[in-house]
């Protein structure tokens, strides 16, 4: 069966992008491989947090995996940091990375842009990601588009080391969708809907009320044109609007285009709020029973020791490769 590997960090509220994006496809393939789902807090100490806020958004995570359907009977699901395994394979990992390497991904440099001076784990962030995935002898990565970068990277890392050590790690594979693996900001269409943006409307999260969501969406970026048609170089407003359209009711582009020919913006987006609705009414419901259950300590606590399992495994193999320990 093959083995499937993904993270989410637990900064802030998990929107629809992250949704549509990952968390999606995270139900959809444990029906059919071994998958293995992280709250990677580690990563997101890479910018200041604050430890009670972390604690509760690493428990927001878990307990969203829940919601949406991931079964812990079918999935692992754990807390990085409970596993030590990760760092220490990140370091291993890092002897063998090159800075050149890391100061061309695109996420170092959007996230220390303006900073005089950058903490060294956002820079080696990529290489933690590559130990996550390399530990698990993953094949395959469920992610967005903006991690295809971290991911060639974890891929010519793992080739780097095989051609040295010999067969060491399985290379990985990108897994993305087809609709929703960008999903754009609804008050810019030219940035991606992101946790951190400022303003609270350029993003839908999995916890937002139905007012807020409508407000979101009514107030979110279209043109002038009045036509709901896909164009993304002409219409980027729309066309992201449409895309969310299509990932949450399964209906293709071509179809919501024939629908709401001769229809205003102000329809198809009050339809578009009753299917945004209509999605995540249910997984808010199912978060509100599990997030303060004992039964989501209890998962984490026996994912952590299935994970610690096989982490050792691939890590004592990489040890004895590497002429490391006794
Ligand atoms: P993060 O919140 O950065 O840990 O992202 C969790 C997952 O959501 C990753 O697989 C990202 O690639 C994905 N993701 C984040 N933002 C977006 C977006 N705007 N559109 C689609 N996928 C996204
Ligand atoms: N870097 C990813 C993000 O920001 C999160 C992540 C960390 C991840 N480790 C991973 C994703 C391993 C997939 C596999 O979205």
């Amino acid at each position: 069966m093959k083995r499937v590997f993904s993270g989410v960090q637990p900064t802030g509220n998990i929107h629809i992008g992250n949704y549509l994006g990952a968390l999606k496809q995270f139900v959809e393939l444990q029906e059919e491989m071994d998958c293995v789902y992280c709250i990677v807090d580690l990563h997101s100490i890479t910018v200041p947090q604050d430890p009670k806020e972390l604690r509760k958004n690493s428990l927001d995570v878990a307990a969203l995996y829940l919601a949406i359907g991931l079964d812990a009977k079918k999935s692992i699901i754990f807390l990085q940091s409970c596993v030590p395994a990760h760092a220490e394979l990140a370091w291993i990992l890092m002897c063998n990375t090159y800075t050149g390497e890391l100061s061309r991904m695109t996420q170092f440099k959007d996230k220390s842009r303006e900073k005089e001076s950058a903490p060294a784990g956002l820079f080696t962030y990529p290489v933690l990601m590559a130990a996550d995935i390399l530990l698990y002898d993953t094949d395959v990565v469920p992610v967005g588009n903006d991690q295809k970068q971290h991911l060639e990277l974890t891929r010519d890392i793992a080739i780097r080391i095989n051609n040295k050590y010999g067969k060491t790690f399985v290379v990985p594979e990108y897994r993305g969708m087809k609709v929703g693996a960008r999903v754009m900001a609804l008050d810019d269409p030219n940035a991606k809907m992101s946790k951190s943006a400022e303003n609270i409307h350029s993003r839908i999260s999995l916890l937002d009320t139905p007012e807020k969501i409508k407000k979101s969406i009514m107030k979110s970026t279209t043109d002038s044109d009045g036509i709901i048609g896909f164009d993304i170089d002409q219409k980027p407003g729309v066309s992201n609007l449409i895309s969310i359209y299509s990932a949450f009711s399964g209906s293709s582009i071509k179809d919501i285009e024939n629908k709401y020919v001769g229809s205003g913006y102000g329809t198809f987006k009050n339809d578009l709020v009753e299917i945004i609705n209509s999605a995540i009414g249910p997984i808010q419901q199912r978060f509100n029973d599990i997030r303060h259950s004992q039964e989501l300590l209890t998962i984490l606590k026996d994912g952590q020791e299935r994970a610690a399992f096989r982490a050792e495994v691939t890590l004592s193999r990489v040890k004895e490769r590497f002429g490391l320990g006794l």
